[in-house]
């Protein structure tokens, strides 16, 4: 009887150890944000994009924002880029990467790319000065 009763509560102590990484990972925290540069406290929001697409079975989508749009100019130098994912459930998302240009740079061109048969949800920040 106490044998049994110690075997599984060291069970359960082990279970709890195993587990808890898992149990205790916010669902947020599998999002894909991505950030590249340092906002300062003076720099200005240049560009502020909602992007989004639905999934369709077997498709991969994508997509390139290119900051400023074709036959505009952008006299200012970005500092910061935010990307937010605000496709759910987390983790299903899509993923943003920096194909061109960004901080340092008058501009910037950013690659969305949904994970096979999901869409995505991206808002994207620039920022400069
Ligand atoms: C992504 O950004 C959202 C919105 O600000 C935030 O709630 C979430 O914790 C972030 N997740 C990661 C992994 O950065
Ligand atoms: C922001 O950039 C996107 C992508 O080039 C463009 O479609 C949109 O018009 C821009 N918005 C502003 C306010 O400049
Ligand atoms: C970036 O700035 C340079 C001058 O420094 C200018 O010639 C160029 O047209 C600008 N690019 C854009 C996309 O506005
Ligand atoms: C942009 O950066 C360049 C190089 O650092 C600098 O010469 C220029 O004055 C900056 N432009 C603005 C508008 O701050």
């Amino acid at each position: 009887m106490k044998k049994t009763f110690l075997i599984t509560v060291v069970i359960a102590v082990v279970l709890a150890i195993v587990f808890s990484p898992i149990a205790s990972q916010s669902p947020y925290s599998r999002l894909h944000n991505a950030t590249w540069g340092y906002r300062g406290p003076y720099d200005q929001v240049l560009n502020y994009t909602i992007a989004s697409v639905k999934g369709s079975i077997w498709q991969t989508k994508s997509t390139e924002l290119v900051f400023p749009p074709r036959g505009q100019r952008n006299w200012r130098n970005i500092t910061a880029i935010n990307v937010f994912d605000q496709y759910y459930p987390a983790g299903e998302g899509g993923y943003a990467t920096l194909k061109a240009g960004g901080p340092r740079f008058n501009h910037t061109t950013i690659k969305l790319k949904s994970q096979r048969g999901k869409g995505y949800n991206f808002v994207i920040e620039i920022y400069g000065r």
